[in-house]
């Protein structure tokens, strides 16, 4: 039997901002599966990083899906342009929907521009508040830190959600794929083993070699 590994999604983030063009091209040549862009608003987390300019000139140079993290506010006025300027994967989170922007009216907004619909918890958020939401996503991402910032320390009980999501996605007979991001590196990403993909930021973009870093990750699973 072929042992199953993980797919890695490194985020940009702790990325050389000033040579984008030659990181994208080392990681996919590393054996990266995703790029992770996670893009902050500096009113859902306190933080302002990457909008969608910066999306569509990645999407110029890579090869492999952009996996776009939207840690903002009011996503529904931002998909489009994401999804325009070449996003694969567009991940909402949860704790932004409200009355008129339901998790399900985002997906279906994400879907119709052709992308791949994720949504996204935070560390407070139970797993169980989603369970009756995962039909209408492609994609679930759990958060082991509070969205922000790179180089923060892992929660393990945040990884106990991915056994309960993915109990629940095999429950419901679906195929939603599971993500978790923060903190992963070699010694964290052996609890993350019901997580289809891992996002790393520094256990990718810190290593001397991402080749080296993206295979040990790989196989973690
Ligand atoms: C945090 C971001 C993460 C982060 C990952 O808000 O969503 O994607 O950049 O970086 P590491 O792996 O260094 O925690
Ligand atoms: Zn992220």
């Amino acid at each position: 039997m072929i042992k199953k590994q993980f797919q890695i999604s490194p985020s940009i983030l702790s990325s050389d901002f000033a040579n984008l063009q030659r990181e994208i091209e080392a990681i996919e040549k590393a054996g990266a599966d995703y790029i992770h862009v996670d893009v902050m608003d500096g009113h859902f987390v306190p933080n302002l990083t990457i909008g969608a300019p910066v999306v569509e000139a990645l999407k110029r140079v890579s090869k492999i899906p952009l996996d776009c993290h939207l840690m903002i506010s009011n996503p529904e006025k931002y998909i489009s342009d994401f999804a325009k300027a070449g996003a694969n994967i567009i991940t909402v989170h949860f704790e932004v929907s409200g009355a008129n922007q339901t998790p399900e009216l985002l997906a279906r907004q994400i879907k119709s521009h052709g992308c791949r619909a994720g949504i996204s918890i935070k560390p407070q958020t139970k797993a169980s508040e989603i369970f009756s939401m995962l039909k209408h996503f492609d994609l679930v991402l759990v958060m082991s830190v509070e969205p922000g910032f790179s180089g923060q320390k892992f929660m393990p009980e945040c990884a106990e959600k991915l056994t309960e999501l993915r109990q629940e996605i095999d429950k419901q007979n679906l195929s939603c794929l599971l993500e978790i991001d923060g903190g992963v590196n070699l010694e964290t990403a052996k609890q993350c083993r019901d997580a289809d993909i891992l996002v790393a930021g520094h256990a990718v973009f810190r290593a001397s070699s991402y080749r080296d870093a993206i295979k040990a990750l790989k196989e973690q699973k």
